[in-house]
């Protein structure tokens, strides 16, 4: 056990370690270090004739360095056997951090320590390089701590984004054969749903996209950007054309590089979200949702890392879509019913109908809904069509389709096989996409992705027999009214398994009581941040959310409703997991608080 010295802290804002002797004597003692800002105390090393003084706390894990070990000049932590060069404290282990040091003088005997205090920009840069080292060893601890730290330091959420993003474009994707990697997705989801979480979840949302992140990066093998065409002035039209016919034969390289050179160009986000919108579309459902999704989210990405890095984001959705399935190949689109031949006969009226200048104002009529929602493809493309020759905006349309697959998960029963939400969850981010690129740029071609997703949302009809029904009035009445209760009673219900309909119910009873929705919102955030989720789960928050947001915007609140149900069976189906990953964090959330990880837990 380490000797303790009583502190002596003199006018020149040092502290006093005993007199040399002591510390000769002792090998290593511990000082109270509150006084130069050390609040968990300083470790004094006797070492090969110095004295040395690092903070007592371990940066691992907290375990203290007087029970620690020198030779040769590196400090043994006793824990996890983390090194550190004793003279600078940087650590042989990344995933430990490097320990603070502080300056040793001894006079007439006596050890002094003196501060080693840094100001919030030389923090901030610390956290910021240890988020870059997190992510590039994938340790995640070293990403849990380096949030807490961010955070802390009140750095903005889209700095530790930016950060978070280009790491994962320059060491994942770009070295991906396949490209854009679902860590990018999860991100840019986290990134969208903060202001809907609690404050203290804000973090945790960071650390899982940051996470995911590095974890697309881990072990890439390194491919080669191919560089623009040395061409100057090729029209975009041009460049688009190609474009589509190379993801046509499935020419990667091709259309990889024709996506570089209108980029190179000066192709504007329109023009190109256009052209990728139009090959994505130029068949039908392409690898089940995913391209669409991709294509989204990739523009989403963009939105928060600056349209200057189009040339690093993306190039890396390119692989995926030429490689994509097709869904008119599969035997669900042409038999019993052949979808093909009800939606493209619609598909080549588009230019006749639709008009691309109409405004979106979120009025769709419910029975548009009713027909896409029934047993009849041929009547929902009718009742799309009817709708834009009425002059019905596409990203109107869009949304009501969207709207339309939210339903299915609201009427998912339990009786289906647990993989079939994946099912209706593909077809709901794909409307949803559909939705989000209608809004961005409104386009004949992306129009028929949303005569496609009314198709996708009338092959999903079976996995709505029976359909799931909302609470009635016994069932809601039996709910408790207030809404701490509701939202603790939600939670509660997500620690135990298959909790779907009294999840659905306890949700619905709080919006239909008339309850302030945020705190339900953030309760539905945490309840997700706090398991292990995957990729469909920040998916299904994430659009569940922001289709919500979008129809309460314009007054349809039963709609809006309904997919915050939709959301809470999601969420209640897929809890409660083994909640590792939160684990990690709560860690390094105490170890930020200062609490003592290495002392017996009093439970
Ligand atoms: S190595 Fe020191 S606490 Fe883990």
């Amino acid at each position: 056990m380490a000797a303790v010295a009583s502190p002596a802290v003199d006018t020149t804002e040092r502290v006093g370690a005993g007199t040399v002797e002591e510390l000769q004597d002792a090998g290593v003692l511990t000082v109270a270090g509150t006084a130069i800002g050390a609040r968990h105390g300083i470790t004094v090393f006797w070492h090969e004739g110095q004295a040395y003084a690092v903070d007592n706390r371990c940066p691992h894990m907290g375990f203290p360095f007087a029970r620690g070990t020198c030779k040769d000049g590196v400090l043994t932590c006793n824990w996890h056997y983390a090194r550190f060069d004793l003279q600078s404290g940087g650590t042989f282990d990344l995933f430990a951090d490097n320990v603070r040091t502080y300056p040793v003088e001894i006079e007439d005997g006596r050890v002094w320590i003196h501060p080693n205090r840094t100001d919030a920009g030389q923090e901030r840069a610390h956290w910021l390089r240890r988020l870059d080292e997190g992510l590039e060893q994938n340790i995640s601890l070293v990403q849990a701590k380096a949030v807490l730290g961010l955070h802390d330091l009140d750095t903005p959420a889209a700095d530790i984004v930016r950060r978070a993003a280009r790491h994962g474009l320059r060491f994942g994707s770009s070295r991906n054969a396949d490209g854009w990697g679902d860590g990018l997705t999860i991100l840019t989801a986290t990134a969208h749903i903060l202001e809907d979480l609690a404050p203290e979840d804000q973090s945790l949302a960071l650390y899982h996209g940051v996470r995911s992140v590095g974890g697309d990066a881990n072990g890439m093998r390194t491919t080669f950007d191919l560089e623009p065409l040395s061409v100057r002035d090729v029209p975009i039209e041009r460049l688009q054309a190609w474009f589509r016919e190379f993801i046509e034969v499935r020419s990667t390289d091709a259309a990889e590089r024709t996506l570089r050179t209108a980029i190179a160009e000066g192709a504007t986000p329109q023009q190109v979200a256009t052209m990728l919108c139009a090959a994505s579309t130029d068949h039908y459902y392409r690898d089940g949702s995913h391209v669409l999704d991709t294509v989204a989210k990739a523009f989403e990405l963009l939105d928060l890392v600056g349209w200057e890095q189009a040339d690093e984001v993306l190039p890396n959705i390119v692989p995926q879509i030429a490689t994509s399935s097709r869904q008119e190949e599969s035997n669900s689109w042409q038999h019993p019913v052949n979808l093909i031949d009800i939606v493209e006969p619609a598909s080549v009226q588009l230019p006749e109908v639709l008009d691309l200048d109409a405004t979106p104002s979120g009025q769709w009529d419910i029975a548009l809904v009713d027909a896409l929602l029934e047993d009849d493809p041929a009547a929902a493309i009718d009742a799309l069509m009817a709708a834009f020759r009425g002059g019905m905006a596409l990203a109107d349309a869009a949304q009501a389709v969207a709207y339309a697959s939210a339903l299915r998960l609201t009427r998912f029963p339990t009786s289906n096989e647990f993989g079939d939400w994946d099912t209706v969850l593909h077809h709901f981010t794909y409307c949803q996409s559909v939705a989000q690129m209608a809004k961005r740029v409104p386009s004949l071609e992306l129009a028929r992705g949303v005569l496609h997703g009314a198709m996708v949302v009338y092959l999903g009809r079976f996995l709505n027999i029976p359909p799931a029904h909302l609470p009635g009035k016994r069932t809601l009445a039996a709910q408790p009214s207030d809404p701490e209760e509701l939202t603790t009673k939600l939670l509660a219900l997500c620690d135990q398994q298959s909790q779907v309909d009294e999840a659905g119910a306890v949700v619905y009873r709080y919006l239909t009581l008339g309850h302030e929705p945020q705190p339900l919102l953030a309760a539905m955030g945490g309840s997700v941040l706090r398991e292990d989720p995957g990729f469909h789960d920040f998916q299904m928050l994430e659009e569940g959310l922001r289709l919500y947001h979008d129809l309460a915007a314009v007054g349809r609140l039963e709609e809006s409703w309904q997919v915050l149900v939709a959301i809470a069976r999601w969420q209640a189906a897929h809890s409660p997991t083994r909640r590792a990953t939160t684990q990690t964090y709560d860690i390094a959330l105490r170890l930020h608080r200062g609490e003592d990880i290495y002392a017996p837990s009093r439970y």
